[in-house]
């Protein structure tokens, strides 16, 4: 049994003519195809067989039943009796449900002693607590391999069983995957927790399972080809996730740099933050990226906090040092750079949209360089207890919309793009002769913000310029090298 995690490309071809095509495009970056039978209305064995010769890679069967997850309905005697002619063909592997008969696998084997069986096991409900009492039911020895398919409803079930599974691949030879978004990571990570293989779709909408990947991101974005039990992992946590390019930008970095790692991104609520941190630490996650809306909260389940982190309690970036994950900002200095390319900050007056995690680091940032500061947040109190304590000035919206003059050089918006457009739907920036403004939000680039002060003339700057500038920081946080620079960020 090879032990590399191997790429499958499932196909769910419902006739020969798409099952060939789809056979030719799975063979560009996949390992092994597992073919669908259950999708093909008219089951055809000269067909079949025709195509069976032709394929080059090794090739799974799976005819899956109804009860999970499949499309097969037969009555027992007719599967069973399709499932032999299926065996007749020489897949490679044959994927059955782990409660198949003794006696089917017993009369497989004997007719076919090179046919692998995989004993497939779905829950499309979610994870069960007690994981190896699962394996244990699951007559894990009467297999080749053993699949565990589970739902995640949160992150939470997801690295549960990525634990589990990297405890006990050595044990079984085993696939542990966690369907929907949540468990999205776990088709990712699967070498890198000893899965022996992970399940990519050819197109975003043919997907098999809720949250598979296709096969070219799983190959060209994350090189889950390269993946193994000694490679670094490093992950985004936030709540929305979608926004964030990091994967893009971190993966990209690491394969420039000649680094074993790999960056996910990990959708954390709020509600499990804690427990996602324990779990987290059990597995090899060496940094992190934090987002909306766990800056502030986060630094509470840190065992340290270094610089502008540790003054303000807010931190962007998670290093893991000598197994203690320590807590950095790279936000602020990145806004600070940004806005340096261009202007002098000194005696600068900024006005920031939004006292959250970002707006406040950036506020710390522009202090310190010598700018004049004004908060403009909903919840007043959130921006007076900033001033307090480091300067500036706060006011809220109302106080923002009523202005008579227009008192600032720079704008900087920190309000998420929903956010913004509720709070500021009316709100336009005045015409200027002279004047920046920053929007942080990635998605999308050009938000109202920016298409209203490009609209009144002020120089603008968008997400990605600070996204560049802090990623960076974080690449050379988690490497502990100040050289790092990337030509193509
Ligand atoms: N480009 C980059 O590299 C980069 C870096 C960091 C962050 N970001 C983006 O910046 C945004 C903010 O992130 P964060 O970490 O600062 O989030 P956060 O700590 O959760 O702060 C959210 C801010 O938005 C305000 N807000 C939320 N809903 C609002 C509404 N309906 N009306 C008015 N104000 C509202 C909050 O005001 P209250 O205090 O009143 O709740 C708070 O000021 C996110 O979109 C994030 O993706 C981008």
């Amino acid at each position: 049994m090879n032990s590399r995690c191997l790429r499958v490309a499932v196909i769910m071809a419902n006739d020969s003519h798409t099952a060939a095509q789809h056979i030719e495009q799975a063979s560009l970056n996949a390992e092994v195809i597992e073919w669908r039978l259950d999708y093909w209305r008219n089951l055809d064995f000269n067909e079949m067989a025709q195509l069976r010769r032709k394929m080059r890679l090794p090739v799974i069967f799976t005819l899956r039943k109804k009860s999970q997850g499949g499309r097969c309905e037969r009555p027992q005697a007719q599967r069973w009796v399709l499932l032999q002619r299926l065996a007749e063909l020489s897949p490679d592997y044959l994927d059955l449900e782990y409660d198949t008969p003794v006696v089917w696998l017993d009369e497989l084997r004997r007719r076919h002693p090179h046919l692998k069986i995989i004993g497939s096991y779905h829950d499309f409900t979610g994870t069960p607590d007690d994981l190896p009492a699962l394996i244990q039911s699951l007559r894990a020895c009467a297999f080749d391999l053993i699949k565990i398919a589970t739902f995640a409803h949160t992150i939470c079930d997801t690295l549960r069983l990525l634990i589990f599974l990297r405890e006990n691949s050595g044990k079984y030879p085993m696939i542990g995957l966690a369907m929907g978004e949540y468990g999205q990571i776990s088709r990712i990570l699967a070498p890198v927790m000893g899965g022996l293989f992970t399940y990519g779709c050819l197109t975003p909408d043919a997907a098999a399972a809720p949250g598979q990947l296709t096969m070219t991101e799983l190959t060209d974005t994350y090189r889950v080809h390269l993946l193994n039990r000694e490679t670094a992992i490093y992950g985004l946590l936030g709540d929305p996730i979608e926004q964030s390019p990091g994967h893009i930008f971190h993966n990209h970095a690491f394969a420039s740099l000649g680094k074993n790692a790999v960056y996910v991104k990990c959708r954390v609520q709020a509600d499990v933050l804690g427990q996602a941190i324990s779990l987290l630490r059990q597995l090899p996650f060496f940094g992190f990226s934090v987002t909306i809306p766990h800056k502030e909260t986060i630094t509470t389940y840190l065992d340290g906090r270094c610089g502008e982190a540790e003054i303000l309690s807010i931190a962007n970036t998670i290093h893991r040092e000598n197994h203690r994950y320590l807590g950095f900002n790279t936000d602020a200095a990145a806004a600070v750079a940004v806005l340096e390319n261009k202007i002098s900050i000194k005696n600068q007056r900024v006005l920031i949209l939004g006292a959250g995690g970002s707006g406040k680091a950036i506020a710390y940032q522009l202090l310190t360089a010598g700018a004049a500061v004004t908060l403009c947040n909903r919840t007043l109190s959130r921006a007076q207890a900033f001033i307090q304590r480091w300067g500036g000035a706060a006011i809220d919206f109302d106080t923002l919309f009523s202005l008579a003059e227009f008192p600032y050089d720079i704008v900087i918006n920190t309000l998420p793009a929903e956010a913004f457009a509720q709070q500021c739907a009316h709100w336009r920036l005045p015409a200027v002769s002279h004047g920046i403004a920053l929007d942080i939000t990635l998605k999308p680039l050009e938000t109202l913000f920016i298409q209203s002060a490009r609209a009144a003339g002020w120089r603008c700057l968008t997400g990605d310029s600070l996204f560049n500038e802090q990623a960076i920081r974080q690449l050379r946080t988690w490497f502990q090298d100040s050289r790092i620079a990337l030509a193509w960020a």
